[in-house]
């Protein structure tokens, strides 16, 4: 192990598989109950927002059922006991990060439980459905979508994930297939700047080659693992 001072980890789906919350990709995952082209992209709101509203206030809902599961926890203690710079940087559009205790959680790609005014550009914390049309908190407006980003739109806060990845000297990717850019690119760039890189995942990614070493099991038992290892690491 060497001493790594500034971690970013990049976690996707499978870290919440466990937590019994659908994966993507996965035979009869979410986008299988759901055409992609259905749900998740602005053109599809534009056409049936009824449809996309009722797909993701079903999401919000099932999503306030589930507890994190150990990976979540595993990642909340780094944040804790960490003395260096961390970042999670999640795919993930649920709250399990910080409902397992992680503070220092990035959601690149959204949040179920923020509902989104395109009125006033405001968001706000949003635990119940957006089907019957509430009204902006803040404007009054009836403009609210949710906080999620859809196909076709850039996902949230890229020039503070470039900026804490030029400064990693570790780059840990958690349960995600690889599938999506940007977040797939981030092992490319994290490789390029000389930062080690290690991939954590069920199977192997559609990426794994980027990665210096790979990992493939269940997060509950590898990624407890690999922070007991990067502590004791960090402890000397
Ligand atoms: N432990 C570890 N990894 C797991 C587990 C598990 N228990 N279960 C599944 N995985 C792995 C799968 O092998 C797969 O590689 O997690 C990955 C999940 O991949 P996807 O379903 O593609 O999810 P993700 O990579 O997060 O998708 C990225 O695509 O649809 C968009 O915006 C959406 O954020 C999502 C993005």
């Amino acid at each position: 192990m060497t001493d790594y001072r500034n971690i970013v980890i990049l976690t996707g789906a499978g870290v919440s598989a466990e937590s019994g919350i659908d994966t993507f990709r996965a035979e009869g995952g979410l986008w299988e109950q759901h055409r992609v082209e259905d749900v998740a992209t602005p053109e599809a709101f534009a056409r049936d927002p009824d449809l996309v509203l009722r797909f993701y206030d079903m999401r919000r809902a099932a999503i306030q059922t589930k507890v994190p599961n150990g990976a979540h926890l595993a990642l909340a203690r780094l944040d804790r006991e960490w003395a260096g710079n961390l970042l999670i940087v999640t795919q993930n559009v649920d709250d399990l990060h910080e409902r397992a205790g992680a503070r220092r959680v990035l959601h690149m790609h959204g949040e179920h439980l923020n509902a989104w005014c395109t009125a006033c550009d405001t968001r706000h914390p949003w635990r119940g459905p957006l089907m019957d049309r509430p009204p902006c908190p803040h404007c009054g407006a009836n403009a609210l979508r949710p906080d999620i980003v859809w196909f076709g739109e850039m996902p949230y806060r890229m020039d503070d994930i470039y900026a804490a990845l030029g400064q990693a000297d570790l780059f840990v990717s958690i349960g995600t297939s690889g599938a999506v850019y940007p977040a797939a690119g981030l092992v490319r760039e994290a490789r390029a700047q000389g930062t080690a890189t290690l991939e954590l995942n069920l199977e192997p990614s559609q990426g794994t080659r980027w990665f210096d070493e790979a990992r493939h099991g269940p997060a509950s038992v590898l990624v407890p693992a690999w922070v007991d290892e990067v502590l004791s690491g960090q402890s000397g």
